[in-house]
């Protein structure tokens, strides 16, 4: 990426910026506008420490708290696993964004609009979006202007919907016929390439355009920022060769094993969600909704995976599974519990609710009605009971040898559940059910460090007064404009780090109030700012109040100009290249005339 045009002191490091097209005066105003400790207690508990916050950390499993935020440096950090970062960072690693994503949200959450061609994530991506979502408006117009319209409202009506769910979910229709849509768009510009590339349409024998969709109930399906990535289509009649329900096919925006129907419609409907129903079908869903249930997701006919259920743990810390009582039902409950088990750190729960056979949560919520309906849910098995009654199924539980096999087949499974007080409880549970006196549960793969001594760790990260002054720095940007743009202290380019406290000094004095974490994202992705990161880990080793910050930044830049002075550096340079007999009659002359070298 080519470095930014007029950019202030980046020039000298040498390396380009990585923020792409987001200015940096921009990427700026958002970090100074959002509060870092906001954005993680909104996802993780953090509990105040001094002038920091800790907390158990995301990123790896851990009974100790080693993960620290800092509210002055806007900088996370986690002493266990070194995972590290700005309120950028966070979210690019917590919620899995994009850089640019990631940028977006935060500039949303307070109030900046992103400067314009910078919200691209893939430039690629952004004609395939636009495709979707006149898709989108082309077959919601169809179902109220198509001549088959009434037949289409009819099936809906028959089906319990109101008009008003069904707008709330867009729900659309697809002509029958085989070019409608593509007609449609190809006459509004769009390219075949492009409506191939969309999942929209494919090519027959004779190479011809074909709609993907024909004589189809349409429900877009939104990506978390609801954008529509593609659709599913549910045949009007079901008849043979053709399936029930088709979704659009693996493209540059759809992976079905990773979306959920619903998530977005369900964020939307709810200002604060406290759990989420997953259940099997897309008119699951909708039926739910329309009896004021609004919080349903759906698999999108796959089975559940690690990533849906990562991704539901992003929005809510409770998840109750919904499935169908029969044979399919069980195994797909059982594929859930797998997917979920490794997720399953402390505060998150998972429940289970088996339908009665026959019976899915469209067919029973308009049957029962939703106060039914809610009662079931109420009643749905926690994880555990789930697991072990099933585990006893398949073992005699009065037999030593059917108790022998329940822990044979338990271990493994505890064995994925991350370390925490549920951890704990499940083996405890185990040695119950099997009557164990010991279990053999092996301990997990990561157990967590101990949080290192503060003098310790400041020793090992500034073992040079260089770095000790960009941790200082760091620490109390505004120590900054102590030093003046000329210092003779900045002059000594030799010491390797000179060139990185240089720009730093620079960019404060350019942008005053930049936090840490604002320095720190100006070297995103590069070796500077690895080190940044280290140093960003820094602080006083006495309490704040009592620690001389700019007497200790003073004192560092004093040996700085000492050292860049060039009467003090010469003998030293003189002297380390060996005997005064190996130096040149001019550099004798100069030895003569300075007398001995002061040590520092
Ligand atoms: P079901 O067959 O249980 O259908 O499929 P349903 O949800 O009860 O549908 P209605 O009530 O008859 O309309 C559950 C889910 O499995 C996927 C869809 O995601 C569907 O919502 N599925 C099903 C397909 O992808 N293709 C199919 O042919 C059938
Ligand atoms: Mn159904």
């Amino acid at each position: 990426m080519p470095p930014l045009p007029g950019q202030p002191g980046i020039g000298l490091l040498g390396f380009s910026l990585m923020a792409g097209r987001i200015p940096q005066e921009f990427l700026d105003q958002v970090l100074a506008r959002v509060d870092l400790v906001e954005i993680i207690s909104a996802r993780v508990p953090l509990r105040r420490a001094g002038h920091d916050f800790v907390a158990c950390c995301p990123f790896h499993a851990e009974k100790t708290p080693s993960f620290t935020v800092s509210a002055r440096k806007q900088f996370y950090h986690c002493f266990g696993c070194g995972a590290h970062g700005s309120a950028i960072g966070f979210l690019m690693a917590y919620d899995r964004l994009e850089f640019v994503d990631a940028v977006e949200d935060l500039a949303r959450q307070v109030g900046l609009d992103m400067p314009r061609g910078s919200s691209e994530t893939q430039p690629t991506l952004q004609p395939l979006l636009e495709l979707l979502a006149r898709a989108e408006r082309f077959f919601r117009q169809q179902l109220r202007e198509h001549p088959a319209r009434q037949r289409v409202i009819d099936y809906l009506r028959q089906r319990g919907l109101s008009g008003q769910i069904a707008a709330r979910f867009a729900i659309g229709y697809a002509p029958a016929g085989w070019e409608s849509l593509c007609q449609a768009l190809l006459a509004e510009g769009a390219s075949p390439e492009a409506l191939l590339a969309a999942g929209l349409a494919s090519r027959d024998g004779q190479g011809r355009l074909r709609d993907r969709f024909r004589d189809r109930v349409m429900f877009p399906i939104r990506d978390r920022r609801g954008r529509v990535i593609a659709f599913g289509g549910r045949a009007l009649d079901v008849t043979a060769g053709t399936p029930k329900y088709l979704n659009s096919p693996e493209t540059a925006l759809f992976h079905k094993g990773r979306e959920l129907y619903g998530l977005h419609e369900a964020r939307s409907a709810n200002a604060t969600l406290q759990r989420l129903i997953v259940v099997e079908g897309y008119m699951d869903v909708v039926a739910l909704a329309q009896h004021g249930i609004s919080d349903a997701v759906a698999t999108l006919g796959t089975a559940t995976t690690a990533e849906h259920v990562e991704r539901l743990f992003r929005v809510v810390d409770a998840l109750l599974f919904c499935f169908d009582g029969d044979r399919a039902g069980r195994a797909a409950a059982w594929r859930a519990l797998e997917a979920a088990l490794p997720l399953l750190r402390d505060g998150r729960q998972v429940q289970f609710l088996f339908l009665p056979e026959g019976e899915d949560p469209d067919s029973l919520v308009r049957r029962e009605g939703p106060a039914a309906f809610t009662q079931r849910l109420t009643q749905a098995m926690p994880l555990a009971d789930y697991l072990f009654s099933e585990l006893r199924r398949h073992g005699d539980p009065d037999t030593l040898a059917g108790r022998a096999r329940l822990a044979e087949r338990a271990a493994p499974l505890l064995e994925k559940l991350p370390e925490g007080h549920f951890r704990d409880l499940m083996a405890a549970r185990l040695r119950q059910e099997a009557q164990l006196v010991q279990t053999r549960l092996r301990p997990p793969a990561a157990p967590a460090l101990d949080a290192r001594g503060a003098a310790e760790r400041n020793a090992q990260l500034t073992r040079t007064p260089l770095r000790k002054a960009i941790a200082l720095l760091l620490y109390r940007p505004e120590l900054a404009v102590t030093v003046a743009a000329d210092d003779p202290a900045l002059r000594a380019r030799t010491p390797p780090g000179m060139a990185l406290l240089a720009a730093l000094l620079e960019a404060l004095r350019q942008t005053p109030g930049l936090t840490a974490a604002a320095v720190l994202e100006r070297y995103r992705d590069s070796r500077e700012g690895e080190i940044l990161a280290r140093l960003a880990q820094w602080q006083p080793e006495v309490a704040e109040e009592d620690f001389r910050f700019a007497e200790e930044f003073a004192d560092i830049l004093a040996y700085l100009r000492r050292r860049a002075d060039p009467r003090e550096q010469l003998p030293d340079m003189l002297l380390r290249r060996g005997t005064p007999r190996a130096l040149s009659v001019e550099e004798r002359e100069v030895l003569r005339n300075l007398g001995k070298p002061k040590k520092l």
